[in-house]
């Protein structure tokens, strides 16, 4: 069991590399790039890994999440979704999509990290 959450954890910061990395890639495309697919990969990575994380919770002693930190960690997920949905069929995101969407996986992370 303990081997199956460090693997989940394992997947889950790579899924944090790949947003961080879409952040850069989406950048250095320019204002008239349309929105990088890796938005949605990596937020479908997140959201997986982070569900079957909660979803073990109460089958292994040593850890208990807190719940209300998870849940914003969620919405948090639920926005840079559906922001990179709402714009993936246009042919260039908005100025102001890219580093939004890159300070929310910023918040994600230092809630993670900061809230214990
Ligand atoms: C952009 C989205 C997200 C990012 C960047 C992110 C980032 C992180 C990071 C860096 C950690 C490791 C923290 C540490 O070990 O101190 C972590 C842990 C965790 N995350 Fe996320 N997360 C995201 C979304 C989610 C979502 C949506 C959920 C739940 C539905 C979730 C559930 C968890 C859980 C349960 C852990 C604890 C794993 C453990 O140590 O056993 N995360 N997250």
């Amino acid at each position: 069991m303990e081997f199956l959450r460090l693997l989940l954890v394992f997947l889950h910061l790579l899924g944090m590399a790949l947003l961080i990395g879409t952040f850069m890639l989406q950048a250095k495309a320019g204002p008239q790039a349309p929105v990088n697919k890796g938005w949605l990969h990596g937020t479908g990575l997140q959201l997986l890994t982070g569900l079957i994380l909660m979803g073990l919770d109460p089958l292994n002693d040593e850890v208990s999440y807190n719940p209300i930190k998870i849940g914003i960690k969620l919405l948090v997920l639920v926005v840079i979704g559906a922001l990179a949905i709402a714009f993936l069929r246009k042919p260039a995101a908005p100025r102001w999509l890219n580093p939004t969407l890159g300070a929310l996986v910023v918040v994600n992370v230092g809630l993670a990290v900061f809230w214990s």
